[in-house]
């Protein structure tokens, strides 16, 4: 049986340029699911020319025309109070229309203590992990320690909600008041007393099994990167969760056999923020023209993003990891009047890792709406990820905008 449904994950270290195509395929959806990860996320979605950020919400709440649901899973960590803003912001974007949101009862709940926590531990390491301060780590921490919160227990009187909080700052070692710990479960239960009246909160497995079975056309939209994974990535240099193809079903509780197709998200070069092994890393006046025009600043914390080359190596292990059967290529316009390009990929025939140069192209590509009015140069780039990663590239980016997008001839149809 073939399921409609499709999962995006970043093929790389985040910021492949996922919210755009999160978006392209949003809009062909009827529900769009996160499963991973909180407001460390930011996917920048363009329409008609205005910048959207998105944090914790699932791009389908930018589409107006259309109801689609988006559901944000179990394996997410939510911060309300800024979950709450969000949904205003949304909401003022649709012009008043809120969008239908349904936030898993079992999520976990990031409070100011997590944050707290993020930054304690930070402090204490020799190798900083440059975190994006929000409280993610801590707050899969928690969970482990089976001593969080879900957002069912927002529910709760206040008391049993103080409790809670008590206890989770007696385990993480934290010095806080009786004051402070009400403050927070007010900040808490007020934010909740908002989401109830914009949000559903469900058993989100039951609601996209049954989903699934109806055909309805369901799209898991990932957060960060595969190479930022928690068991695959280069530990401790990693984000908290699993953001692969392969932690979907678990997140969501579906079954693993609903996931029929992956895209991955592959930037045109490599960026990584944070501390971690980079091997293609450029510090040079390449790498200040790639951050520039690719606008390489984080979205969440606006720090400058680490810039390198395209490592071909890492894209094979994201593709062997998440099953990738598509890619999507992404920011290629960025390239755009670099004399030399190169790639970094493993030469099956020298045995060998090696680098290869590629003449560049200094034409304006953004405004190309076929594969044909690409440059030579550029579509022999292209050709070469495709063939050594032996995976089809269905589409290329060529600017922030929808309409920026070319697909390519003979891809297979998704
Ligand atoms: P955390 O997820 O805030 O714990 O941060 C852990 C590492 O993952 C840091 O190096 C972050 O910069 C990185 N990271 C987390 N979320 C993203 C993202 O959405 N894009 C890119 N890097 C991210």
């Amino acid at each position: 049986m073939v399921y409609n449904t499709l999962a995006i994950v970043g093929a790389a270290w985040g910021d492949e340029g996922k919210g755009k195509f999160t978006d392209f395929y949003a809009s062909n959806s009827d529900v769009v699911v996160r499963s991973q990860g909180g407001n460390n996320a930011g996917h920048t979605i363009v329409v008609n020319g205005k910048k959207i950020a998105l944090r914790t919400l699932p791009s389908g709440v930018v589409d107006k025309s259309r109801n689609i649901v988006n559901v944000i899973a179990a394996g997410c960590v939510v911060n309300p109070v800024q979950m709450v803003s969000e949904l205003r912001s949304v909401t003022e974007y649709r012009g008043g229309n809120v969008p239908t949101v349904y936030l898993s009862k079992y999520a976990h709940v990031i409070t100011v203590f997590h944050k707290l926590m993020d930054s304690r531990v930070e402090d204490m390491r020799a190798n900083k992990v440059m975190t994006t301060g929000n409280g993610i780590g801590p707050c899969y921490a928690s969970k482990m320690f089976r001593v969080g919160l879900r957002i069912e227990d927002l529910s709760l009187d206040f008391r049993s909600i103080c409790t809670k909080l008590k206890e989770l700052v007696k385990v993480f070692g934290l010095n806080v008041t009786d004051d402070e710990i009400k403050a927070e479960a007010k900040e808490l239960t007020s934010a909740y007393e908002f989401l109830i009246q914009n949000v559903k909160i469900i058993d989100e497995s039951l609601y996209l099994t049954e989903c699934i079975e109806q055909g309805m056309r369901v799209l898991f939209e990932g957060a960060q990167g595969a190479l930022l994974d928690i068991d695959r990535g280069d530990y401790p240099f990693v984000t908290s969760s699993s953001p692969t193809a392969a932690s979907i079903p678990q997140n969501c509780g579906i079954a693993p056999r609903y996931i029929n197709e992956v895209c991955g998200i592959v930037k045109s070069y490599a960026t990584r923020v944070g501390t971690g092994t980079f091997d293609t890393e450029i510090n040079d006046e390449v790498a200040v023209y790639i951050r520039e025009r690719g606008h390489e600043y984080g979205t969440v914390t606006g720090r400058p993003r680490r810039i390198g080359w395209l490592d071909l190596c890492a894209i094979e292990k994201a593709v062997r990891i998440n099953g990738i059967t598509h890619i999507v290529l992404t920011l290629l316009d960025v390239l755009t009047g670099l004399e030399n390009i190169k790639i970094h990929y493993y030469d099956k025939e020298l045995g060998k890792v090696v680098d290869k140069w590629f003449v560049g192209w200094h034409t304006d590509i953004s405004g190309c709406k076929t594969y044909e009015e690409l440059p030579f140069e550029a579509r022999y780039y292209i050709e070469f990820i495709e063939k050594k990663l032996g995976v089809p590239i269905k589409y290329i980016s060529v600017g922030p905008d929808r309409e920026q997008t070319i697909e390519k001839p003979n891809s297979p149809k998704i």
